[in-house]
Order: C-alpha cells, then structure tokens, then sequence
C-alpha cells in the first residue's frame, strides 16, 4: 500500500508531492515501480490525495506495471495514519501481508522490499527497514518561540539509534488491529504495533530510499536517477 495523500508542503508550493515529477515521471508512479519490481508484491494499493483520486488512477492507467501487478486508488484523509487505514480498508481479503510505503520514497531498491517480505514470511509480526544514522541526534525542550534556543535534554548512544524507511511490513491481522486499538499521532506504522507490545524488528535498509521531503532531496533523487540511467547504459 502506498500513502500517497500528503501535500508535501516541506517541500514548497505546487502540486501534491506524489505528483511532482522526477527525471520526468511523478514521484508515486516510481514508487510504485519500486514496489511492483518485487516478485512477491501482486497488488498495490494507491491511498490518493481526498479530492485526487480520479486523478491519480488515470495517472497509473498511462504508466505500464508488470503483468502480474494489479492496482486500485482509494482516496485517502487528513493524516497518514488515517491514509493507511482506508487502505487497509479498501484491501481484498486474499492478501496476508501488507507492506506500507511512502510514496515519497521513490527510489527503493527491490532488494529492500524483497528483505521486508521476507522477514514478514518467516514470521515477524511487522518489518522496518533501517539504516545507521550520521549525525548525533540530541533530545530537546522544544523552543517556547520560534528561533529560541532549545535547551538539550538528553543525547542517546547514537549506535544504537537507526533511521527508519519504509517499505515496512506487517502481518495483516497485526496492522489491522493495531489500527483499530491506537489512536495516539505517530510518525510511522509499525511504533503502532510497538504499542501493541509485539515485537518489531529491523532488516537493512538503503541509502536511496530516503524520503523526498526538502527542495534538496529532489536534486539528490535526480542524481540518483541519472546515476542508474548511466549504469543501465553499460
Ligand atoms: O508527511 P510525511 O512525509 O510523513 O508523509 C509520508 C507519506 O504519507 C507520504 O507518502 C504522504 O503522501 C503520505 N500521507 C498520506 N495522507 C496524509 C498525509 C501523508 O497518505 N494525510
């Protein structure tokens, strides 16, 4: 499934971020690429801005998948959370596993969808994928006004910290539950399934499939583009 409902005002004014374009072709259609390269992935589900969904399905229509890859749009709401549970809503009863991934991570390798579903295959109730961190991450007291300093509250062990991607796997009935028990705002899915009390655990992630936020990253995704166009070439 593939939240793809947000606005992406980080990014700046213009079209909602999934639909923006990268190396010529919008952002969720290499997402869902990305996920439909995978062997083990038959459905996608596209969660579309409320008022986009006409939009986006005729987006996948003009774009070619693989023939073993089916599709439906569901439109989603006003936050991811409530994004991924229309998708879940929406989705046929045959499939055990989900996977949940942000549109704006276009550029996911398949070997990192394949880790996650296989992960969720041998059993874990939810997969993230993760990497390493480069900068020291310090707790703070948040500024009472813009621009104040923040006081530092605490620094953890930044080797024991990773960076969470997505796309993150569960267990069907686990997710679903999960949805219906937490109502608390989170920035990802499977800290839902954490509240749950189950375990949740991390396979490699990679370092293309950051998550297009700022003006910045688009250039390192077209860089990144460009980069496969020339090793395709050889
Ligand atoms: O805002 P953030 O970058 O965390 O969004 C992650 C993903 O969730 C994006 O792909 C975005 O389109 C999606 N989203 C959504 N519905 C919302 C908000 C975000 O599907 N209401």
């Amino acid at each position: 499934m593939i939240p793809a409902a947000g606005r992406g005002v980080r990014l700046g004014p213009g079209a909602p971020k999934a639909l923006r374009a990268l190396g010529g072709t919008p952002m969720l259609i290499h997402a869902v690429r990305a996920m439909a390269a995978s062997r083990g992935v038959s459905l996608v589900v596209v969660v579309a801005p409320p008022d986009g969904a006409g939009e986006v399905k005729s987006l996948l229509d003009a774009h070619a998948l693989p023939e073993r890859t089916d599709f439906l749009v569901v439109p989603g709401g006003e936050t991811r959370q409530e994004s991924v549970r229309l998708g879940l809503d929406a989705l046929p009863p045959e499939y055990d596993i989900v996977l949940v991934h942000d549109a704006a991570r276009p550029l996911v390798p398949v070997d990192t969808v394949d880790a996650v579903i296989d992960a969720v295959r041998e059993g874990a109730p939810a997969v993230v994928p993760a990497v390493p961190l480069a900068d020291t991450v310090k707790q703070v007291e948040p500024a009472a006004a813009p621009g104040e300093p923040e006081p530092v509250v605490a620094t953890p062990e930044r080797a024991r910290l990773r960076a969470v991607q997505t796309p993150q796997g569960f267990d069907r009935a686990t997710l679903v539950r999960a949805h219906g028990t937490v109502t608390d705002d989170v920035t990802d899915d499977a800290s839902m399934v954490e509240r749950l009390g189950l375990a949740v655990v991390v396979v490699p992630g990679h370092e293309e499939a950051f998550k297009v936020t700022r003006p910045l990253d688009l250039v390192l995704a077209e860089a990144v583009l460009a980069r496969r166009r020339l090793n395709d070439g050889f």
